[in-house]
């Protein structure tokens, strides 16, 4: 018996239908509590990667005000959304950021991107499979408050960077994150999750808030994290945002950014050396439908 989600998934892993070399890794950065930082970190992060050599492109989940574009200072016509009704191929929504970065609207697309109807799988996996082609890495900006769908998302990627800032109740978000990703199902493979700490006063008050998260996660949910970096408090964050900006391009020597540098050669090291579930679009579709 082959239930919709079973056809979907042999559809979106089906060989011929994308000539995938599995090479495209899929980060998705997330946070419990709304206004962390994620769209900031995104944004500069994939500058950063493309310093390094990467060709990067954001899928803009968020649906708040301060998402991708304004922080880019771009106004896209057309987001997924026309992509998962057929208007408009993935060349046509997708929108060229500053230094090459390549920027795709999600709209309210992400949300349907979880539940592709079967005779649109084709098409949207067949224009997602150009990406293969485009870019190195793919970042999620997941936005705030998708609920499940976001842990779908997370569950679907290769990486995940779970942003929180020292505050309590970030912290107690960040956890409740961790928890809705161990208690769903059985998972084959557990995933590992980086955590970044944002708007920290020094490398203790960094440390000190990733370690109460770790201790949580240790005790109550025989998991484990991993510690990938944290970002200063700096004022020079807000300024780009307001100037419509990215920090890496208004202000490059900014203590933000250079952690943000710093974050990114730890990524980059981390794909350099990947681990052996990294499949590409395909790979991230075919998880992100088993859900
Ligand atoms: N390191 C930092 N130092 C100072 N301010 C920061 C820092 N990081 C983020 N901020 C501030 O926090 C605000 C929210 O940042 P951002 O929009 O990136 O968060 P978000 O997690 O994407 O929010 P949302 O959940 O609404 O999508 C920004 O306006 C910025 O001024
Ligand atoms: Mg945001």
């Amino acid at each position: 018996m082959h239930d919709q989600a079973t056809v979907l998934r042999k559809m979106a892993s089906h060989q011929n239908v994308i000539n995938n070399k599995g090479s495209l890794r899929v980060i998705s950065v997330t946070s419990g509590k709304g206004g962390v930082g994620k769209t900031n970190l995104t944004v500069n992060l994939a500058l950063a990667l493309i310093e390094f050599g990467y060709r990067v492109i954001i899928l803009d989940g968020d649906l708040g005000l301060a998402n991708v574009d304004i922080a880019c200072g771009i106004t896209p016509r057309f987001t997924l959304e026309h992509l998962l009704n057929g208007e408009k191929t993935i060349e046509e929504i997708l929108v060229s950021g500053p230094k090459g970065l390549g920027i795709l609207p999600g709209g309210s697309g992400v949300q349907d991107l979880a539940n592709i109807e079967r005779n649109h799988l084709e098409n949207v996996i067949r224009n997602l499979g150009r990406l293969e082609g485009l870019a190195d890495i793919l970042i999620i900006d997941t936005g705030a408050g998708l609920g499940h769908i976001v842990t779908n998302f997370l569950k679907a990627s290769d990486d995940v960077i779970l942003l929180t800032t020292p505050e309590p109740t970030a912290l107690t978000d960040a956890y409740g994150v961790l928890k809705a990703l161990q208690t769903d199902e059985e998972e084959e493979k557990p995933l590992q999750v980086n955590v970044v700490v944002n708007r920290v006063l020094n490398e203790e008050d960094a440390r000190a808030t990733y370690e109460r998260l770790e201790n949580a996660v240790h005790r109550f949910l025989q998991g484990s994290v991993n510690f990938l970096g944290w970002v200063y408090e700096d004022p020079s964050v807000g300024k780009a945002i307001m100037n419509q900006e990215p920090l890496a391009i208004a202000f490059p020597t900014s203590a933000a950014y250079r952690c943000i540098q710093w974050i990114a050669s730890s990524v980059a090291g981390i794909y350099l050396d990947p681990p052996q579930k990294a499949a590409g679009i395909r790979g991230f579709l075919t998880r992100l439908l088993r859900h």
